[in-house]
C-alpha cells in the first residue's frame, strides 16, 4: 500500500466542464499553473468536443496553448486533452498536444446520450486516431465510463467493463482510465470490477477515475489500493461532473485523496498549502465554497487561527 501513487489532476477539464459560472481562458491556464506548482504534474487541461455540447471547454486550444511553456519549466509536466473523434485529434494537435484521452462507456445509454453514438461505433471512431498518435508519437489515455453502474441502463457486468477496456488496450492505449461516473459504486464493486478488469489487462496500466456523488470514492479508491491501483484521477476543490450525466457530482477531491494517502505514508509531492490555494481561488471565481471535506477543515482551521 506504499507504493507511490500518481495522481491525474482533473480539475480543469472534467472539474470545469459541468460548473455554470463560465471560467476565462486566462483563469483556465492560472488554474493549471496553480496545480503544477503544488506538485500535480500529470494535468487533464480541456476538451476538444463540441463547443455546442460543452461550451465550458470551448477555447481549449488557447488554453493547451498557454500552458505549453510550463513543459520547459516544469520537469515532467504532461497536459492531457480529451478528443472524441478524429476532428478532435486534429485540433487538438494544432495546438500541440502530446498525450490524448479517447472516451468510451460501459452502457449503450451513456454511450448514446454522451457521444451520440453506440459503443461499437466510439471503437471504430477512435481507431483512425490512435492508428495517427502512434504514427505521430503521441501517448493516448482511454476513459471506460459507467464501470460501476449507468445513469440509464442501471448495473454494469464487471465483464462489459473488462471487454471494453481490452479492446481501448488493444487499440494502444497506455492507460485505461476506469470511471464511475455517476458515483454509485461501493468498496466491494469496486473490487469486483477491478479485479475483473485486472484479469484482463496490467494493474499497473488500470486508473481509478471515482466521482464522489454518493460520498463513497476514498472508500473505493483505498479498495482499488488493495488491487495494486496506483492511479488516481481527481479533481482539486472536488469540482464538477458530466453534464450527459443525471445528477453526478465532481470528482473525488483530490485535496480529500492528498490527505488520505499522506496519513498512510504514501508520498504524493503535493503541496497541500498551495493545492488549497488553487482550489480557493477556483472556488472563488465560481462564487461557493468547494466541496472538497479537506479543503473546508483547512480553511476553517485557517479562520479559526486567524481569529477571523
Ligand atoms: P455528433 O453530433 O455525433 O457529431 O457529436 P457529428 O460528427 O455529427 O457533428 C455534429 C457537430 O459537432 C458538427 O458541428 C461538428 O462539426 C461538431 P455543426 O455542423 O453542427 O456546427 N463536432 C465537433 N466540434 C468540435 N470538436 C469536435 C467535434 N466533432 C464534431 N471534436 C460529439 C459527437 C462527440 C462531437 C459530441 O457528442 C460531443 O462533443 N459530446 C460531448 C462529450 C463530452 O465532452 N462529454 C463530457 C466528457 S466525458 C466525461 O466527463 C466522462 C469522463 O470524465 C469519465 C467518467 O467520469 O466516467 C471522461
Ligand atoms: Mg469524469
Amino acid at each position: 500500500m506504499s507504493d507511490q501513487i500518481h495522481i491525474v489532476e482533473m480539475g480543469p477539464r472534467d472539474g470545469l466542464q459541468n460548473e455554470k459560472t463560465p471560467v476565462s481562458v486566462e483563469a483556465r491556464i492560472a488554474f493549471v499553473e496553480a496545480l503544477v506548482a503544488a506538485g500535480l504534474n500529470t494535468v487533464e487541461v480541456g476538451a476538444f468536443v463540441s463547443p455546442k455540447a460543452i461550451p465550458q471547454m470551448a477555447s481549449s486550444d488557447q488554453v493547451l496553448r498557454g500552458v505549453s511553456q510550463i513543459k520547459d519549466r516544469v520537469k515532467g509536466a504532461e497536459f492531457h486533452v480529451l478528443v472524441p473523434n478524429e476532428k478532435g485529434y486534429d485540433a487538438a494537435r494544432a495546438a500541440g498536444a502530446q498525450v490524448v484521452s479517447v472516451f468510451a462507456a460501459a452502457s449503450e445509454g451513456f454511450s448514446r446520450a454522451n457521444i451520440n453514438c453506440s459503443i461499437a461505433e466510439s471503437i471504430e471512431r477512435f481507431k483512425p486516431v490512435l492508428a495517427r498518435a502512434k504514427a505521430d508519437g503521441v501517448k493516448v489515455r482511454g476513459y471506460v465510463s459507467c464501470v460501476l453502474g449507468c445513469p440509464f441502463d442501471g448495473e454494469i457486468k464487471p465483464k462489459a467493463v473488462a471487454d471494453l477496456a481490452m479492446t481501448l488496450w488493444d487499440l494502444g492505449c497506455y492507460e485505461i482510465s476506469l470511471g464511475d461516473t455517476i458515483g454509485v459504486g461501493t468498496p466491494l464493486k469496486a473490487k469486483e470490477m477491478l479485479r475483473a478488469v485486472g484479469a484482463e489487462l496490467p494493474v499497473a496500466n488500470l486508473a481509478m477515475h471515482f466521482h464522489d456523488t454518493y460520498g463513497q470514492a476514498l472508500a473505493n479508491l483505498y479498495a482499488g489500493m488493495e488491487e495494486g491501483v496506483r492511479v488516481i484521477d481527481s479533481a482539486a476543490g472536488g469540482l464538477g461532473g458530466c453534464p450527459y450525466a443525471p445528477g453526478a457530482t465532481g470528482n473525488v477531491a483530490t485535496e480529500d485523496v492528498v490527505y488520505m494517502l499522506e496519513g498512510m505514508g504514501v508520498k504524493t509531492g503535493v503541496d497541500m498549502e498551495k493545492l488549497l490555494a488553487a482550489t480557493n481561488e477556483v472556488a472563488g471565481l465560481l462564487g461557493r465554497p468547494p466541496v472538497s471535506r479537506v479543503a473546508s477543515a483547512l480553511n476553517a482551521k485557517r479562520k479559526r487561527l486567524s481569529g477571523a
